[in-house]
C-alpha cells in the first residue's frame, strides 16, 4: 500500500509530496536518515510515540526532544525549550526539525521551525488520525496561551510528510475517535472543497463505518487520501485562510472555546470540535439554513460512530467571551461557519449575542 499526493501553492511558490505507506516503522527511520543526510537534525516526538517506537526509530538521545503528552504541553515554556536546543545544537537553516508525534507536537515544532532564524527546514510524521487527516499538511503552526488556544502562530509547511499507517494500530481508543472528530467535519464540508470525485465522503463513511472502527488499513488509507485530497484543494486556493480555507473550520470556533473553558485538560481535540459541529447543525436548523432531513442524515453519521452527547454544563457567557477571542473573529463580531446544504457549509455572523447565548443555555 503506497501513495503519495503532491500540495503546490502557488501563491508562495511552494510545492511538497505527502507520502502514504504501511511500511514497518523501521524503513520510516531510514526514509528519514536518506531524505535528512548531510543535515543536522533535532527530533521532537510525542512522549507516548517515543515510549512505544523509540527501538524502532534510533534516533541519537542528543537528537531528540520528548515533548510531554497534552495539549496543555503546547506552550511557551516548551517551545523555548526547542529553541534553546536548536542553538545549543547550533543548528542553521539548511539543517532540519522532525515533528513525530500527533497534532500537538506537530503544531508546536512547526512553530518553532518557522520562528527560529525566521525558518528552519520542517519534517511532519503524523502519527495520530487526526494528524494525518488535518494537522500535519497545509501549514498551520501554533502554541496556546491560558487565554486561548492557538494565539501565537503562523502559517509554515513543512518540506514532505511522511504518513505510516502502521501508527494507528497503537493509537488509544480515545485518540482514534478524536480524529474520526475531524473526519466527519470533511464529510459535511466536502461541497466546498472543489471536489471534483462523484464518489461522497459522507457515503464512504455510512457504508464503511464498521471497517473504518475496527481500523481496517486498507480503508484507512483511502479514508486519510479522500480527507487529504479535500484538504490540499482548500489549503492550495487559499493558503492564509482570507476565504474558502475558513471552511475548515466548521465546529472549531465553539470546540476551541470549550477547550479552553476546560483549560485543555478534560476533552480531546476532536470531542471538542464534534460537541461544536453538533451545536452549529442545530443553528443551522433553527434558523432555517438546512432542512429537517439533511439534518437528521448528519446526525445519524455522528451517532453511526458511537459520538454521544457531552454532558458539560457549559456557562455559556464564558463560551461566547472566548469565542469572540478566536482569531477568525473580528472585533466584537462572531462569524461561525454554518452548514447551509448538504455537505456544504458557509459562513455567517452572529449578530444578536444574547439571543445566541439563550439559545446556548437551553442546549
Ligand atoms: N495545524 C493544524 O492545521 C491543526 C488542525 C487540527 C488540529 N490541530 C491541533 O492538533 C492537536 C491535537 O492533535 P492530536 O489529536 O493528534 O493529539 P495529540 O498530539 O495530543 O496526541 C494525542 C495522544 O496520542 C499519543 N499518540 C500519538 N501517536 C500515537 C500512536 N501512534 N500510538 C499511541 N499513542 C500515540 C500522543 O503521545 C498523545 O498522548 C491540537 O492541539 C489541535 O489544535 C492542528
Amino acid at each position: 500500500m503506497e501513495r503519495t499526493l503532491a500540495i503546490n501553492i502557488p501563491e508562495n511558490d511552494k510545492y511538497y509530496d505527502i507520502y502514504i505507506n504501511n511500511e514497518p516503522v523501521e524503513s520510516l527511520y531510514k526514509d528519514l536518515l536518506i531524505r535528512t543526510k548531510n543535515r543536522k537534525r533535532l527530533i521532537v516526538f510525542s512522549e507516548k510515540v517515543y515510549d512505544l517506537y523509540s527501538k524502532n526509530l534510533p534516533f541519537p538521545k542528543n537528537e531528540i526532544f520528548v515533548l510531554k503528552d497534552g495539549e496543555e504541553q503546547k506552550n511557551l515554556k516548551n517551545y523555548l525549550k526547542i529553541i534553546n536546543l536548536l542553538i545549543k545544537n547550533k543548528m542553521t537553516r539548511k539543517d532540519v526539525i522532525i515533528a513525530i508525534g500527533g497534532g500537538v507536537a506537530g503544531d508546536i515544532t512547526g512553530f518553532a521551525a518557522a520562528t527560529y532564524m525566521r525558518g528552519i527546514n520542517f519534517i511532519q510524521v503524523p502519527t495520530t488520525l487526526l494528524s494525518m487527516v488535518d494537522s500535519s499538511v497545509g501549514g498551520k503552526t501554533a502554541i496556546d496561551m491560558n487565554s486561548a488556544k492557538n494565539i501565537l502562530g503562523c502559517f509554515y509547511q513543512p518540506e514532505c510528510v511522511f504518513i505510516n499507517l502502521n501508527f494507528l494500530k497503537t493509537l488509544d481508543e480515545r485518540q482514534y475517535m478524536s480524529g474520526l472528530g475531524e473526519v466527519l467535519k470533511y464529510a459535511f464540508i466536502e461541497g466546498n472543497c472543489c471536489n471534483d470525485d462523484p464518489k461522497s465522503l459522507f457515503e464512504f463513511l455510512s457504508i464503511n463505518s464498521s471497517r473504518i472502527l475496527s481500523r481496517d488499513l486498507y480503508f484507512l488509507e483511502k479514508l486519510i487520501a479522500i480527507c487529504l485530497t479535500y484538504k490540499i484543494n482548500v489549503v492550495r486556493a487559499d493558503e492564509k485562510e482570507a476565504g474558502l480555507r475558513k471552511v475548515l473550520n466548521l465546529g472549531h470556533t465553539l470546540g476551541h472555546a470549550l477547550e479552553t473553558h476546560t483549560k485543555y485538560k478534560k476533552y480531546t481535540h476532536g470531542e471538542a470540535v464534534i460537541w461544536g459541529m453538533t451545536l452549529i447543525f442545530k443553528w443551522a436548523l433553527k434558523n432555517c439554513y438546512i432542512d429537517t432531513v439533511y439534518y437528521k442524515a448528519a446526525m445519524e453519521l455522528i451517532a453511526l460512530y458511537g459520538f454521544k452527547p457531552l454532558n458539560e454544563n457549559i456557562k455559556t457567557d464564558k463560551i461566547v467571551d472566548l469565542m469572540l477571542l478566536d482569531k477568525k473573529a473580528e472585533t466584537g463580531k462572531i462569524k461561525l461557519i454554518v452548514p447551509s446544504g448538504a455537505r456544504v457549509v458557509t459562513e455567517k455572523e452572529i449578530t444578536n449575542f444574547e439571543e445566541f447565548k439563550l439559545w446556548l443555555a437551553e442546549q
